[in-house]
């Protein structure tokens, strides 16, 4: 049988294969609110316009409202051969409203539909992340408040550097997925232009209102030029691209999550809720859904890659490669979804253990930065020669194997003569995150400003 849609000018139905290739149906179904949520804005169009009869309009309007609860109660039958989302929903719209369903692809194509459709698409799901990011950010600035004055082991190359506090470690994400929110949200506001009424891409004769379409769909504006209308998809590009970003920030700290439970570390204890075990081992409580997230890193940024190679070349305007687009969008943005319920889900329950940071934030010569420090304020020596000094008193240390403020007074002085019993007061993990008080530094007192800050800040919104 030939198609309902285009038969006239075909004598046979697909092959099976063609078929098979060509369907969409399978995963883009998930557009079915967004697809009747612009056919529903278009009628209304067609019919303020005089382009469709008021009755037709009408019988469309409640035909998709009938559609729309088939589809939520799960009594809507999908077929494949009806290829995808948009014919799915016309062809019933047929069935349940007869003729009037024809008119409503007056001056549109399914080029223009599927556009809009996928615009909509990723700018709800972007709404619904930023909620996300927002709670996510909120979570992290509360344990961070809680823990101003926890001290931790600062890395750089993971080997011990500076003491920090948790709380300046939770915040430091906290200022990463502030750029993750604000770069979705440039994205979004190039994203917020209507394709529709491109039709298939020259534009339409009829007298069709654009900006009346837009403005019910929530678009700031149509866009201007009917060609690219209907062959961007650098929306999406970007949307994925963010989600990419944001991603690899989301994997590090669930390394460092996976590096902070394990037992050599001890640092933190996740909730039994975010935990699983072992069917073998019975000691284990493994941070499976922090793996995970790591995980989802590749996938995410792997679908970014593949819309960017689907696009790379595509001449202008649709081509049916760009059907390809879904999988990857919807798989890239789900899965940053779940990765962030996931992270604030850990963030909220994590338990700190406060003695085993601190007490390995004074191995590894962690304050040898505050003797140096000391040595130029008090000795009034130069920076190199006061890193110098204090290499020697490390190696004293690191020999003898105790920390730096057990050598004793008079080994301090045979490698510099001015040292005094005062240096002992900046040798202790407390006063070397206190002393950090430069803006943006580790004290407490900093990380319990910034911390309000966000707080108040995140409440406002
Ligand atoms: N399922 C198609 C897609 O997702 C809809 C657009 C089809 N347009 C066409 N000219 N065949 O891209």
């Amino acid at each position: 049988m030939s198609n309902r849609m285009w038969g006239g000018r075909f004598a046979e139905g697909p092959d099976a294969i063609m078929e098979e290739i060509n369907a969409s149906i399978g995963f883009d179904k998930k557009l079915y609110a967004q697809d009747i949520r612009g056919s529903k804005a278009h009628a209304k169009m067609l019919a303020e316009q005089g382009i469709i009869g008021a009755d037709d309009a009408a019988a469309i309007d409640r035909g998709l409202d009938t559609i729309l609860s088939e589809i939520e109660s799960g009594a809507f039958v999908f077929k494949r051969s009806l290829e995808d989302i948009h014919m799915n929903i016309e062809a019933r719209l047929a069935e349940l409203i007869g003729p009037s369903a024809g008119r409503l692809h007056t001056a549109r194509s399914r080029n223009d539909q599927v556009a809009v459709d996928i615009r909509l698409w990723v700018r709800d799901t972007l709404d619904q992340l930023d909620t996300q990011f927002e709670e996510l950010m909120e979570a992290l600035a509360t344990r961070a408040l809680d823990h101003a004055a926890t001290v931790m082991p600062g890395f750089t190359h993971l080997q011990s550097a500076q003491p920090v506090t948790f709380g300046h470690h939770l915040l430091a994400y906290v200022e990463m997925f502030a750029r993750d929110r604000s770069r979705f949200a440039d994205a979004r506001a190039r994203l917020n232009e209507c394709p529709l009424g491109a039709a298939a891409l020259a534009g339409t004769s009829f007298p069709i209102a654009r900006e009346t379409t837009a403005a019910l769909l929530g678009f700031d504006r149509p866009t201007a030029n009917s060609l690219d209308s209907v062959a961007d998809r650098d929306f999406a590009l970007e949307a994925l691209a963010a989600a990419s970003i944001a991603a690899v920030h989301l994997s590090r700290f669930a390394e460092e999550i996976v590096i902070w439970t394990s037992a050599q570390f001890g640092f933190v204890k996740l909730s039994d809720k975010f935990t699983t075990g072992s069917s073998i081992m019975p000691q284990k409580r493994n941070p499976d859904a922090a793996e995970l997230v790591r995980a989802k890193t590749g996938r995410i940024s792997g679908s970014f890659n593949a819309l960017l190679m689907v696009m790379k070349g595509l001449p202008l305007t649709y081509q049916k490669d760009m059907q390809e687009d879904k999988e990857q969008i919807f798989d890239a943005l789900e899965s940053l979804s779940l990765s962030l319920a996931a992270m604030t889900g850990m963030v909220r329950d994590l338990t700190p253990n406060e003695a085993r940071m601190k007490k390995a934030a004074g191995s590894g010569f962690a304050t040898a930065t505050d003797l140096a420090d000391w040595c130029v304020r008090t000795l009034g020596i130069p920076f190199r020669e006061a890193h110098h000094v204090t290499g020697r008193i490390v190696a004293i240390a690191a020999e003898r194997d105790i920390t730096l403020d057990k050598v004793p007074l008079a080994d301090l002085q045979a490698v510099h003569a001015g040292i005094t019993e005062d240096v002992y007061s900046v040798l202790s993990v407390a006063k070397s995150v206190a002393s950090r008080t430069s803006y943006g530094g580790t004290a407490p007192k900093n990380v319990r400003a910034q911390a309000k800050r966000w707080i108040a800040r995140l409440a406002k919104e």
